[in-house]
């Protein structure tokens, strides 16, 4: 069973906490209310006492909005988010609210609001803020942890949060990287309701022929007008996933590629960089197999990095290859945030999985973990030549892609391990074995 969210419901007076907001938290089982604040001293003397994992808040209970912003920015000492709900009349203050992504994950207007909604998107700010919770690891790697995450106060149980950049990656063409990335992304976003952002970056970008999407808008808008807002408007949305996709003009691919120099403004490290605000638990970036900043800049920007590979003799030397090149290649990824998928295993394959990391661990002199074996499964390309999610039609690929979220994602294991009723109805009892080696 998995442990239910828990919430904390805050609003001015028993009217607003009882009759407006209970009811639809009262009939969500993924969700448990753990306590009502109906004026604000009860709320300040509460929340530390129930840390909920999602505050759901009528800003009409604070004194203002400052005071608000500052108690809810305590909620990081234990990883809780805040749903922020504005009465009219306050709605001035939603910008001051929205400039704190990682505690605040939605600011909303009660005017029209469907408060049936609000459960759903409470557990979508739970279920993010899960997962962005990161391995706690060895010291030198916390020092270089990117920007973005940080330490709690002293004192406190150590919690690191933070955006997952997950860099997909092969030198082979054909390993699966696009399916993996995108199977990934959907699992994420549009069942688990974990807010992601999928780059598409190959040529031309994958997901276009996959998920249904267009060419249009791409990262062409972010490298024309270099910014929060246009790397805003490149994105495309999939149900609850959202896609960026690499230009399909080959000359506009090229120039942008021709931006060596991450620092420079409409570099695509730069757009990477622009789209990350705080609010995605995920970033994954399917990469193209050549060298080229295409490759290079996610890779850079990436704190996580899945190699995949079919068991074959080809991708044995890719995987060797993209092993040995990434120093080379400049990058900084400690070998603890590398892992390996092997996809497309049959019965009839060259390696075993072990054989195949032995290999690896006797050309170079480590190899990284398996996340994940993923079976070879008809259905997915049957799902891409129809153009929908392959996870939603092939259990392989969704099992896989389930043991590398559990892998990556620490704080997930509770949801992941539960008999999952999925958002389409459909029941699906995946088990969650970690791969061992031996
Ligand atoms: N587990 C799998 N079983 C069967 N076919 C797969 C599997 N994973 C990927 N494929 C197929 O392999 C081909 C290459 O996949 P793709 O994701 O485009 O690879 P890449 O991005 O590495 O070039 C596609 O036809 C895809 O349908
Ligand atoms: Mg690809």
């Amino acid at each position: 069973m998995a442990q239910k969210l828990s919430v904390l419901l805050a609003g001015p007076g028993h009217e607003v906490v009882n009759y407006q907001m209970m009811p639809a938290f009262l009939s969500d089982s993924r969700l448990a209310v753990a306590g009502q604040a109906m004026n604000w001293d009860v709320l300040k003397s509460q929340l530390p006492v129930y840390k909920p994992e999602v505050l759901v808040v009528q800003a009409g209970v604070a004194p203002g909005p400052d005071e608000l912003i500052n108690l809810v920015s305590g909620m990081q000492a234990w990883n809780g988010v805040t749903l922020v709900l504005l009465p009219p009349g306050a709605t001035g203050a939603r910008g001051a609210f929205e400039n704190m992504p990682g505690v605040v994950a939605g600011v909303h207007s009660t005017e029209g609001l469907n408060f049936g909604e609000l459960p759903a998107l409470a557990y979508s700010a739970g279920e993010t803020a899960r997962a962005r919770l990161m391995k706690v690891s060895a010291a030198p790697v916390m020092a270089a942890a990117p920007a973005g995450v940080g330490y709690m106060p002293p004192g406190l149980q150590p919690v690191l949060t933070g955006t997952k950049r997950i860099a997909v990656l092969s030198h082979a063409g054909g390993a699966g990287v696009s399916t993996v990335a995108e199977g990934l992304a959907y699992e994420l976003a549009v069942r688990l309701s974990i807010k992601t952002l999928l780059f598409s970056l190959g040529m031309p970008a994958a997901a276009a022929s996959h998920l249904r999407l267009r060419y249009i808008p791409s990262m062409t808008e972010f490298f024309e007008r270099p910014g929060r807002a246009s790397i805003q408007s490149a994105i495309q949305r999939l149900e609850g996933l959202d896609v960026i996709v690499a230009p399909d003009n080959s000359l506009e691919y090229l120039r942008m590629g021709q931006v060596v120099d991450t620092a420079a403004p409409n570099s695509i490290y730069a757009g990477l960089t622009a789209a990350e605000d705080g609010s995605y638990a995920a970033m994954i970036m399917d990469l193209p197999g050549a060298e080229t900043p295409w490759m290079l800049h996610p890779l850079y920007f990436a704190n996580q990095l899945l190699i995949v590979a079919r068991p074959t003799m080809a991708d044995l030397f890719a995987t060797r290859h993209t092993l040995s090149a990434l120093n080379i290649l400049g990058s900084k990824l400690p070998r603890e945030s590398i892992y390996l998928v092997l996809n497309q295993v049959s019965e009839a394959s060259a390696f075993t999985p072990r054989q195949f990391l032995e290999e690896l661990a006797s050309a170079l002199d480590w190899s990284p973990p398996i996340a994940a074996v993923i079976e070879h499964d008809p259905n997915i390309l049957a799902a891409q030549n129809q153009r929908v999610p392959a996870v939603t039609r092939s259990e392989k690929l969704t099992r896989g892609v389930r043991q590398i979220i559990s892998n990556l994602f620490p704080g997930m294991e509770n949801t992941l391990s539960q008999t999952q009723e999925n958002n389409n109805g459909t029941k699906s009892v995946f088990r969650m074995p970690k791969f061992r080696l031996g």
